[in-house]
C-alpha cells in the first residue's frame, strides 16, 4: 500500500450500555456513546479530512439489560458514516447480540468471529466471551477457526481484534480476568508472528500499549467508565471517571499509528 496515503480506522471500546434511562456508576453510557458518534461524524465522514474507513467496537457492547440495551446500541450507531464491526466482551450475551444483530457475521459453530479484507491487510475479529466468567476463552473451535483464516491468505499483513487482552497489565482485578490460556492463542499465532502488524483489544479501560511476544497491541478508554491505575495489590478492579476516548488508527507501508482522543474535552485549542 501507499506510504502517503495512511488507511485509517476507528477504534472504540467497552461502550456497557443499560437499558434507556438507567445509570452505570453514575454516569449514562447511552449519552456517552452518542457524543462518540457525533465527534466522529464530524471528524472522520470517509470523505473528510481525516477519514476513517470503518469503526471496531471491542466488546462489552451492553454491560446488562440486553434485550433493551442491544437495539439501543443500534440506534445510536446508526449515524455512523462507515462498517461498524461489533465484537463481543464478557458482560456480553452472545445469543441475544445475535437477535438483535443477525446481519453480524459468526463462524460455522456461532462464535461472532469474522474476517475481512481492506488495503491495510486481513482484520480477524475474535470471540473471546465464554459465559459463567468474566475472563476471556478461545477454546479449541475458535483456534481453529483462527488458524484456517491465517492459513488462507498467507502472506497478508493481519491486524487482530479481541476483547481480552494476552498481556498482563499489572492491575491485578483485570489480570485475573484477562485471556485465559495465551499460550495457546500464541501457538496458532506463532508460525505467521512476522505479519502480525498490530493487536486491538479492549476490556481494560484505560490507555494502554507495548507489545506482547513482540506483536504490537493497543488499547484505550472506553466511551462510558474507566479503570484507574492502580498496580497495588487489590484484587477488586479499581473504577474510574477519567475522561472516556476513542482511537484513530493510521496505518501505512511503514507504520501503525494509534491517536487517542478524549471526545469530552472542552479545554482550549491555540496555535503554538
Ligand atoms: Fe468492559
Amino acid at each position: 500500500m501507499s506510504t502517503s496515503q495512511p488507511f485509517g480506522f476507528l477504534h472504540l471500546t467497552d461502550p456497557h450500555l443499560v437499558p434507556p434511562g438507567q445509570r452505570l456508576y453514575g454516569l449514562d453510557p447511552a449519552a456517552r456513546l452518542r457524543a462518540a458518534v457525533a465527534d466522529i461524524v464530524r471528524r472522520h465522514a470517509p470523505d473528510g479530512p481525516a477519514p476513517a474507513a470503518f469503526a471496531l467496537v471491542t466488546g462489552d457492547l451492553a454491560h446488562d439489560g440486553w434485550e433493551e440495551s442491544y437495539p439501543l446500541l443500534r440506534e445510536i450507531l446508526a449515524p455512523l458514516p462507515m462498517p461498524v464491526h461489533l465484537l463481543l466482551g464478557n458482560h456480553d450475551h452472545r445469543a441475544l447480540f445475535r437477535a438483535a444483530f443477525p446481519e453480524a457475521p459468526a463462524d460455522a459453530h456461532g462464535f461472532v468471529q469474522s474476517a475481512f479484507a481492506t488495503p491495510a491487510g486481513r482484520f480477524l475479529l475474535l470471540d473471546t466471551h465464554e459465559p459463567g466468567t468474566a475472563a476471556g476463552v478461545l477454546c479449541a473451535r475458535r483456534l481453529d477457526w483462527l488458524a484456517e483464516r491465517l492459513a488462507e491468505e498467507p502472506q497478508a499483513p493481519v491486524f487482530l481484534a479481541l476483547h481480552h487482552p494476552p498481556a498482563r497489565s499489572g492491575i491485578a482485578g483485570m489480570d485475573r480476568i484477562r485471556l485465559r490460556d495465551p499460550e495457546a492463542l500464541w501457538a496458532v499465532l506463532a508460525p505467521h508472528r512476522a505479519r502480525i502488524r498490530h493487536i486491538l483489544h479492549g476490556h481494560l479501560h484505560r490507555p494502554f500499549a507495548g507489545s506482547w511476544r513482540g506483536i504490537p497491541f493497543s488499547s484505550l478508554r472506553g466511551t462510558s467508565h474507566q479503570v484507574a491505575l492502580d498496580l497495588g495489590a487489590r484484587t477488586t478492579v479499581p473504577g474510574s471517571h477519567e475522561p472516556p476516548a476513542y482511537a484513530l488508527v493510521r496505518v501505512s507501508g511503514e507504520e501503525v499509528v494509534v491517536h487517542t482522543h478524549d471526545f469530552l474535552d472542552t479545554t482550549a485549542r491555540f496555535d503554538l
